[in-house]
């Protein structure tokens, strides 16, 4: 069933919000089995429409695919619920770290399980502590008293409670520490490596998405405006001025220098 083809596509989709902001124009991506694919963009580029509309979000908001097509692990899902998704083995991690703050730590865990028929949630309890070692010992503590960064371990967490295939991860350095930032991307490889899950990271933090993903997409209005292997956009001098916010100084460098010669030339 899966065939040779990617495992989520996302073939040309337009998504309005209440009928009349058109907010997607035509995006298009693919993420093969296996890979850490980046969707970059700045503020209001689309990232997390995207998210949404793959998994089946769009209509709390008043937000609808109107064109084009999401096809994951070879059959359409544009009409399934989160529940159906997360037994077909993608789940999704949102925008913003929304642990339930009541709940202890292991119970939000358990929630992530809710999907699962195999009974095997012990396995993946531990599959979790052995990924994120805080998370085992604050698992009596209430989440909402988790730092921000543990708070995105515990959602983490609480999505790999259901044994992904495939996990949507919407912006996971925001609002953390350069080196939890790290730290929470090297934890994604490895999961990658060890785990076999494939990921779809939308990211404004270019610089470090483009380190860790295998593959990116660079979203503008709506639109996917660049793409290629990770490494080939991390060394594009255009993404590096407008995105890594590199090479100015160079640039600026390369201009004193010219003027120096202008100026060499001229006496
Ligand atoms: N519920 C909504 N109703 C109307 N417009 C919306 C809604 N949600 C988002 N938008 C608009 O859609 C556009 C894309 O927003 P989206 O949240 O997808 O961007 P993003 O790339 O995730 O940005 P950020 O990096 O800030 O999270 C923005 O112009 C936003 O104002
Ligand atoms: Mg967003």
């Amino acid at each position: 069933m899966s065939g040779q083809g990617p495992l989520l596509s996302v073939a040309g989709i337009e998504v309005m919000y209440a009928r009349l902001a058109l907010v997607l124009r035509g995006l298009t991506l693919a993420v093969p089995k296996g890979g850490i694919v980046a969707l970059l963009g700045a503020n209001g580029a689309g990232k997390t429409t995207t998210m949404k509309a793959i998994a089946n979000l769009l209509r709390a908001e008043r937000g609808e695919v109107t064109k084009g097509a999401i096809h994951y692990d070879g059959a359409r899902i544009d009409h399934l619920e989160a529940s159906d998704l997360a037994r077909r083995g993608l789940s999704l991690v949102m925008e913003g770290r929304h642990a339930f703050p009541t709940l202890s730590v292991e119970d939000n865990l358990k929630v992530g399980a809710f999907s699962r028929r195999d009974g095997a949630v012990a396995e993946s309890l531990d599959l979790v502590y052995r990924t994120f070692p805080r998370l085992k010992e604050r698992r009596r503590q209430q989440a909402g008293l988790l730092s921000g960064g543990e708070q995105q371990m515990c959602v983490i967490g609480r999505a790999l409670m259901a044994r992904p295939r495939m996990i949507l991860l919407d912006e996971p350095s925001m609002g953390l520490a350069p080196l939890l930032v790290e730290e929470i991307f090297a934890t994604l490889r490895r999961l990658n490596a060890e785990e076999g899950v494939t990921f779809l990271l939308a990211e404004q933090n270019a610089a470090v998405a483009l380190r860790y993903a295998t593959y990116a997409y660079l979203v503008e209005s709506g639109r996917v405006v660049r793409e290629g292997p990770a490494a080939a956009l991390a060394a594009d001098p255009d993404i590096r001025a407008s995105y890594l916010g590199l090479d100015a100084s160079a640039a600026a460098d390369g201009a004193a220098l010219a003027a120096r010669r202008r100026l060499r030339w001229l006496s």
